[in-house]
């Protein structure tokens, strides 16, 4: 603890100078920044070489901080109540008199917010006199970070500081809902769609969530691993390598298990470690046994389509 708090210390500093720096969260390593500040916004987007029209998400620790920036109705808080902190975040009105960055919202009066669970990233952001705007902590496209070394291999030296928070938990980006007239998922993630839509069943108006996934900039290529993958296969080619959810009972070097238990949120998690330790060896290829599209199976599936493209 003593230590953490040192390197929380650092953060501040880090933060306070406008400077970016990597943050754990329980869904993906984070490239942070003062959402309050166009000069410290402006260098996420250089440092990730991410497209100036792609919004950034928001982290708050608390629902008054949040109050200062964003409208909040009865939607919100039904799955505030439920979800947060955790792997879930929210598209809502931007209040007119909000401090948040142009950069961070690409001028709209929308914003994605969440609030994560990570206790180092809650402590950081309850000390902290402004929210912090974090993009997955990868350059544009790449895969998504899940651990301290992980964000050294995408950024090396041109980030100063990532505050270490082990492992994340979850291991996929959050799920994205929008609150904007009916409620309708924009990103799978790391809350399952069955749990989001049970809690709007009672209220008529809303049971459909919309089916279709559309993110504005979420473009179709997205955390490639650089080579090509194929999907729904049941025997691989010899230079390829293999992942399977299922632990089978003869195992090859080029076999790669994403869950000991044949369970899909354990098989998500793993998902981003599995692609990149992947990418270092000298594979051609990669072919993936067909994935059920049911829970955290509809997330993987839903990345590695785009891993394929
Ligand atoms: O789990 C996560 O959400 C991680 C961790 C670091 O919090 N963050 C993350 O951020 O995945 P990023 O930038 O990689 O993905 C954010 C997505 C983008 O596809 C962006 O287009 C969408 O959120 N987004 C941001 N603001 C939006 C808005 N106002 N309306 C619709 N989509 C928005
Ligand atoms: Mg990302």
């Amino acid at each position: 603890m003593k230590n953490n708090l040192s390197n929380i210390k650092k953060a501040i500093k880090y933060l306070n100078n406008n400077e970016c720096i990597g943050i754990p969260t329980e869904t993906v390593y984070g490239l942070a920044a003062n959402a309050y500040s166009d000069k410290a916004t402006r260098k996420i987007f250089n440092l990730k070489k991410r497209p100036k029209k792609n919004p950034l998400i928001v982290h708050y620790y608390s629902l008054n901080d949040l109050k200062k920036d964003c409208v909040l109705d009865l939607n919100f808080f039904k799955l505030y109540k439920k979800f947060c902190p955790g792997p879930i975040s929210f598209v809502l009105k931007l209040k007119n008199d909000s401090c948040i960055s142009e950069n961070v919202t690409n001028k709209k009066k929308t914003i994605a917010i969440r609030f994560p669970s990570h206790k180092l990233t809650r402590s950081l952001l309850k000390i902290l006199e402004f929210p912090l705007a974090a993009p997955s902590a990868n350059l544009s496209k790449q895969i998504s970070p899940v651990s301290k070394s992980d964000v050294i291999e995408e950024f090396g030296k041109k980030i100063k500081f990532t505050l270490d928070g082990g492992q994340s938990k979850i291991g996929v980006e959050s799920t994205i809902v929008s609150l904007i007239g009916k409620p309708k998922i924009l990103r799978l993630g790391g809350i399952e769609r069955n749990s989001i839509e049970k809690v709007f069943i009672k209220n008529k108006k809303l049971k459909h969530i919309k089916k279709n996934i559309v993110v504005p900039g979420q473009g179709k290529v997205h955390y490639s691993p650089g080579i090509p993958i194929r999907l729904n296969i049941r025997k691989p080619k010899k230079q390829e390598a293999f992942i399977l959810i299922k632990k089978r009972k003869y195992s090859k070097k080029n076999f790669y298990y994403l869950s000991k238990k044949n369970n899909l949120k354990e098989a998500a998690k793993n998902l981003y470690k599995t692609l990149r330790k992947i990418k270092k060896k000298k594979f051609k290829s990669i072919a993936i046994e067909k994935i059920p599209n049911i829970g955290f199976g509809e997330t993987i599936n839903d990345r590695l389509i785009r891993a394929s493209k």
